[in-house]
């Protein structure tokens, strides 16, 4: 498979904690020396284009709560091979920040959106009741200033979400948006169990018999995520079968933490430290270019076996960046 598709986690901090991502008081966040400057992830992002890479998603933490992100957004679409740069970001801040990103040359974004009642979504995320309201309010914004195709991200919560999947519909008509159900993983936080846990299948299933057969939708595919349209709805439907079906072979990421190291795999610990080679006195970006090379072809041997390896993830999801 061939490595396409770069996610730039930009920072382990977030306005929110999300009860399956981050414990309430989370106090050891990197510190801020050890985090990339921006420049840092540019250099690091113009050697991948180099290597076939073409879309640039930055994740968080929520990346809209370090400073200037619009100024990475510029120097990235700067790079000669970068095609797209779009954003994962739980909204909060979108309305105030959409025309700048749009500005800088920010293509999409990707919205998560638990639920759609203002009090759970409060209890989930741990905030106040006015934020799903300023949640809605951003994907508007967003979608105004041409941030598209908006789409929104739902993490499947058994006892929590599941009674809402026809509001979904609902709401991905009304909005024009996709919204993609995620299977939880295991991965940080306090929420995961395995009674907690419901296979995107239930959910197709259910679509299914409540709108008849779902129609595959031709939207271009780039990650693990299969969309479908909703019988006459005007819905577009998303699966992410993140725990339930493996798509290692297919996998065409890698991703950049926000303390520089380069992950292979979203499960694996298996590591490589961009940072300490970038800020070494003997760095030069033929060093950086021949230590690439090396993460490709390890890559390709962590397909199939990440399954293997999926109990080796000590990171929490908001250093990752999902
Ligand atoms: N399982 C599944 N998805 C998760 N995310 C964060 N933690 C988990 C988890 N444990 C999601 C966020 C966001 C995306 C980047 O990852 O909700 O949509
Ligand atoms: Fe923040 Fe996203 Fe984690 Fe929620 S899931 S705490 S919004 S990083």
């Amino acid at each position: 498979m061939k490595i396409s598709y770069l996610r730039v986690s930009v920072t382990d901090r977030c306005n929110f904690r999300c009860r399956y991502c981050m414990p309430e008081e989370e106090k050891e966040f990197i510190p801020h020396q050890e985090i990339l400057r921006y420049e840092e992830i540019a250099e690091i992002v113009k050697v991948f284009s180099r290597f076939g890479v073409r879309s640039v998603r930055l994740t968080g933490g929520e990346p809209l709560v370090r400073r200037g992100i619009e100024s990475l957004i510029r120097q990235l679409k700067e790079i000669d091979g970068i095609d797209e740069v779009s954003l994962t970001t739980n909204g909060f801040f979108l309305e105030e920040k959409a025309e700048l990103l749009k500005e800088a040359g920010l293509n999409r974004v990707n919205v998560s959106i638990d639920t759609l009642n203002p009090e759970k979504f409060a209890f989930i995320t741990r905030s106040d009741e006015g934020s799903l309201g300023r949640v809605l309010r951003g994907i508007e914004k967003a979608k105004e200033v041409g941030l598209n195709p908006v789409k929104v991200n739902t993490v499947l919560v058994k006892g929590f979400n599941d009674s809402e999947i026809e509001d979904f519909v609902r709401f991905s008509a009304s909005y024009g948006v996709e919204v993609r159900f995620i299977e939880l993983m295991p991965v940080g936080g306090e929420f995961f169990s395995r009674d907690n846990f419901i296979p995107v299948s239930v959910v197709k299933e259910f679509l299914e018999e409540k709108f008849g057969a779902l129609e595959p939708a031709r939207t271009v595919k780039m990650g693990p995520a299969k969309s479908f349209r909703v019988g006459s709805t005007g819905a577009l439907i998303g699966f992410i079968p993140s725990v339930s079906q493996h798509f290692c072979s297919e996998c065409n990421r890698l991703r950049l933490t926000s303390d520089g190291k380069l992950r292979l795999c979203l499960m694996s610990d298996r590591e490589i430290d961009l940072k300490e080679l970038l800020r070494s006195p003997n760095y030069t970006e033929e060093l950086l270019e021949r230590t690439v090379a090396g993460a490709f072809l390890l890559k390709r041997r962590v397909d199939g076996v990440s399954a293997l390896e999926s109990l080796g993830c000590s990171r929490k999801m908001f250093s990752i960046g999902g």
